[in-house]
């Protein structure tokens, strides 16, 4: 007898994270909100390890969004200094295991140092093909939309876009993630049940999984629980069971 539900795909193509719960993680422990940043690192360095241990194609974190900015500015700049600074550390390592990195997001409302060490990652990477990392900063699920939206427009009032041929696909092609598959898989950490503005239309049809694991707790072993349980779902995209399992 075959299982009622078998997995389309048991390991994601491409899996989206929101980072959720260093605050509370460093807050238990009597530390400032940014310790749990700081500590948030190596649970990233897990997850992108792991990533390419298990064949996953895209990883996309969820690093700061555009709604962060309103934080108190301490946190804030704690948080961009961090940013930048396990940029220039981490990056030979991350070419040398074969990641390609980019960036999604806001660029306008970053420092010059950021904006800079984001650059060079991207162009060190470029030919790297092994996981692409998209990293969110400054990212806003409504920015997103809005910005391709604003750019799709103007090619029609320029004349350079039919009307008529702006369809899902081209659409898509103008977001920050035009060239990547939709996540298959959502993870948020941090016992949240939100999206927090995060990739709004990319999410359509994404499998989510939440659980209560604070970010610089999440491990290999809670990726596959992840994993594993993404493998278990039908995922059906507006369809009937039995047509996803073949039968008319
Ligand atoms: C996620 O952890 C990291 C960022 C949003 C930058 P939080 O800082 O939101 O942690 P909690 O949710 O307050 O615990
Ligand atoms: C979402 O977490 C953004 C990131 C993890 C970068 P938040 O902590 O900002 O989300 P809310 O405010 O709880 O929805
Ligand atoms: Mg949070």
């Amino acid at each position: 007898m075959p299982t009622p539900q078998e997995p389309a795909a048991a390991v994601p193509r491409h899996v989206a994270v929101i980072m959720d719960g260093n605050g509370r993680w460093a807050q238990r422990r009597h530390l400032p909100r940014t310790a749990g940043h700081r500590a948030g690192i190596k649970a990233v360095r897990a997850t992108v390890e792991h990533s390419v241990r298990r064949g996953v194609g895209a990883l996309t974190l969820f690093a700061f969004s555009s709604e962060n900015w309103r934080r108190p500015a301490d946190e804030v700049d704690v948080l961009m200094k961090l940013f930048v600074e396990v940029l220039g550390r981490e990056v030979d390592e991350l070419a040398e295991k074969g990641v390609r990195l980019r960036f999604i997001g806001d660029r306008s409302a970053l420092g010059t140092r950021s904006v800079e060490g984001m650059a060079a990652a991207e162009e060190r990477t470029a030919g790297n093909e092994r996981l692409l990392l998209n990293v969110a900063v400054s990212y806003g699920g409504r920015w997103d939309l809005l910005t391709a939206a604003r750019r799709m427009a103007e090619k029609v009032r320029d004349g350079a876009l039919d009307l008529d041929a702006l369809d899902e696909a081209a659409f898509g092609r103008e977001l920050q993630l035009g060239d990547c598959p939709d996540p298959d898989l959502f993870i948020r950490t941090g016992g949240e049940h939100r999206i927090s503005n995060f990739l709004l239309w990319n999410l359509a049809y994404t499998e989510l999984y939440f659980c209560d694991t604070l970010w610089p707790d999440f491990d290999a072993a809670d990726y596959d629980a992840a994993i594993e349980c993404f493998a278990r779902r039908e995922r059906r995209f507006g369809l009937t069971s039995g047509q996803v399992r073949g039968a008319r």
